[in-house]
């Protein structure tokens, strides 16, 4: 194992996260999640800097401490730098630079989406390449062909709202606040997934894209139709819960083992925050089953936004392409940056 140890730092939307990696063992993963956006019902980006600004000294010193690490044995900083909100991705980047030129040691600028793919590898060391990678969170809905480490290829995206989005914006038409992904995921448990039928947009067309907007503008007619003064019953809400849920997880596995039969590829790893989603992990471990298929889930604390799948990618980027690739500060950070072509 190699004697490095990383400090990294993930500020791209309203998670304050920092993380000890020695080797590629995760030695500290100190999250703080942003709770002031709760209010209005989606993140205020302006909010979120300042409190990434106000949190990012305690959290780092925090990751130190869990860690049992001093500063002065980091042999280098890890940051995300793209995408995610503009102010919010500097205060992560602008506290990296800071520290790496004190301490005179290179800061890697990490890519959110990628941290969020390899994360699937994180305690998993028997998940080698090739693999699939689909990630699902409240901003993208993509499928990779990942052939080598750095060598990832978009099979498919979605075309308009992310699946996290759905989760968010179909609980909000509901009531359940922001966001509404987990709460969705609780209430679904102990609701009946067939009760009502919403549309599973693109399914059986022969790409790997995606669309939710349909959905939503289905639920939202559903509900105007035959809830106009609300849902009155816990039951009823349960079973529209369970029903939007199976809706889009079932568009999600038909696509993702679509592409894993039809490429060949036997190692498949989801990630990003909808990947918490109870209901979808069952359901893939299920039609894992029934393949010769192995399935690589994060476990939960590394589903949502972390330092630690930052660390773990930047641990990876110096195995594979050595530490002189990070040698400047010269970086800049890129809000809207995502690779959704395909080759
Ligand atoms: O990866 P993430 O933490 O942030 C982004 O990079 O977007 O993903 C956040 C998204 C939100 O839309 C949230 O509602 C969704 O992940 N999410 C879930 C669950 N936990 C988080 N969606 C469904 N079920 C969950 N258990
Ligand atoms: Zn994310």
């Amino acid at each position: 194992m190699s004697n490095r140890i990383i400090l990294a730092i993930e500020s791209s939307c309203d998670e304050t996260s920092a993380s000890v990696i020695h080797g590629e063992e995760v030695l500290s993963n100190v999250i703080s999640s942003q709770t002031i956006h709760e209010q209005y019902g989606g993140v205020i980006p302006e909010l979120a800097s300042r409190a990434h600004l106000q949190a990012i000294s305690v959290i780092v010193e925090k990751a130190m401490k869990e860690a049992d690490r001093e500063f002065s044995e980091l042999t280098s900083i890890a940051v995300t730098t793209q995408p995610g909100l503009a102010g919010a991705l500097l205060v992560g980047s602008s506290f990296a630079k800071g520290l790496g030129l004190k301490l005179g040691i290179p800061v890697i600028p990490v890519h959110h989406i990628e941290g969020h793919m390899y994360s699937g590898m994180l305690e998993h060391p028997e998940c080698t390449f090739p693999f699939i990678a689909m990630i699902v969170s409240g901003g993208h809905t993509t499928i990779f062909l990942v052939r080598e480490f750095g060598e990832e290829i978009v099979l498919g995206n979605t075309k308009d709202d992310a699946a996290g989005e759905a989760f968010d914006k179909i609980g909000k038409m509901l009531g359940l606040g922001y966001p509404a992904g987990p709460r969705i995921d609780a209430l679904a448990k102990n609701g009946n997934p067939k009760a009502y039928d919403f549309p599973r947009a693109l399914m059986y067309d022969a790409n790997y894209d995606f669309s939710f907007s349909g959905l939503k503008t289905s639920v939202r007619y559903f509900l105007q139709k035959n809830f106009p003064d609300g849902i009155k019953d816990e039951s009823t809400l349960r079973d529209i819960c369970a029903s939007v849920q199976e809706a889009i997880i079932e568009v999600l596995i038909h696509k993702l083992f679509r592409a894993s039969k039809e490429y060949r590829i036997k190692n498949i790893i989801v990630a990003g925050g909808v990947s918490a989603n109870s209901r979808l992990r069952s359901a893939l471990h299920e039609a894992s089953e029934k393949r010769p298929i192995n399935v690589f889930l994060p476990k939960l604390s590394y589903c949502i936004d972390n330092a630690a799948m930052i660390g773990f990618l930047a641990a990876l980027k110096l195995k594979y392409l050595g530490e002189d690739s990070y040698r400047s500060l010269q970086f800049t950070v890129n809000p809207r940056s995502m690779r959704t072509e395909r080759t």
